[in-house]
Formats: C-alpha cells, structure tokens, sequence
C-alpha cells in the first residue's frame, strides 16, 4: 500500500475546485498500469504535499478516473534560511495510492473535521464510518486489501467518495450544505 524509497519531485497540477462538473462526475477505472499513470501518480503527490494537503484525488485535478493518493503522517515545518527567507521544509512521507478501490466493509462511526483542496476556506464535522476494508489495485496493476482505522480510513472514505462525484459538502445537514453552495456561487462571482 505504501510507495517504498519515495523521492518528492514531479510537477504541480491546478487543483480544480467545486462546483467544477469534473468534481461531480462519476469517474471511470483505470485500466492502463504503465509510465503515464506512475507520472500521473508522482504529479498528483508532488501536488498534495505543495498544497499542503493529505490527500488528492484524480478529479480534483481535473481527470475523471478511479485513483487517489494520500499520506496522513508527513512532517511539515516552515524554517528560515541561510539568506533569512521562509522555506516550507517536509520530511517522513509516508504516500499510499489506491486505483480502482472498492470499500467491501464498514463498522462503528466517527467525526472528524474535514476541509477539501477543492472547497477552500470550508472545514465542517462530517460522520463516517470508523473502520473500513478496502479492495483496490496498486500501480502494478495488482489487487491487494487493506484495513483502516481514525484519520486513515476518514481519508480513504474522503477520497473515494470524489471518485463518486461527491464533495465533502453534501455530507452536510441540507441546511448547511444550502449555505456553503449559496456562499460558493456568491464568492465566485466577486
Ligand atoms: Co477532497
């Protein structure tokens, strides 16, 4: 599940944000597990981690397929240089891929506090489930399961639902998700 001896390099991607219709879509599998999906892959880490963000998925940055990246436990620090300039600083990554998953169980329930790369500015208590177990496929095209727990299986409940057309936003109370999409559309147009 981890990407082993992970080296920070790629390109950042423009991260596309809601209410942008790639962000509703259903997305498709991916069926391709050659070099333009591993640079997709790099790309859209390298893009998570400058954000920062902790996790990605494809349609945020505009592709409507089945794969998302995420690591809930690298170290970020902003530090002055030799030449007295800030200079974000990040260690320890610890990336996941998941293409094509499939949540084949759940149990128990939990809230956290969530924001998306994708709706800046918006952090609300969504409920999730506690611990789920995923089938999903590697880079290699292999199919391999795992569980997740707290913040790991939040996550991947986060991301997966992307690859379904759903932002965090509609997991809201209709009176809040009322709100947030009324304030959306107001600020966009300023
Ligand atoms: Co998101």
């Amino acid at each position: 599940m981890k990407i082993e001896n992970y080296e920070l390099k790629g390109e950042s991607m423009p991260i596309i944000t809601y209410p942008n219709p790639v962000l509703s879509a259903k997305a498709a599998p991916v069926t391709g597990f050659d070099s333009q999906l591993e640079k997709l892959v790099q790309n859209m880490l390298f893009t998570m981690y400058h954000a920062p963000g902790i996790g990605l998925a494809a349609p945020q940055v505009g592709l409507s397929q089945r794969v998302f990246v995420l690591d809930i436990d690298y170290d970020r620090e902003v530090v002055t240089n030799s030449s007295g300039k800030d200079e974000v600083r990040m260690s320890n990554f610890s990336p996941m891929v998941l293409i094509n998953p499939i949540i084949t169980g759940t149990s128990g329930s939990m809230t956290y506090e969530e924001g998306c790369l994708s709706v800046p500015g918006v952090y609300e208590e969504v409920k999730r489930f506690k611990s789920i177990h995923v089938k999903y496929q590697n880079m290699k095209g292999e199919f391999l399961e795992l569980e997740a727990d707290d913040l790991l299986s939040i996550c991947i409940q986060h991301e997966n639902d992307h690859l379904d057309g759903i932002v965090f936003i509609e997991r809201l109370s209709n009176l809040k998700k009322n709100f947030y999409k009324k304030k959306i559309l107001k600020d966009k147009k300023k």
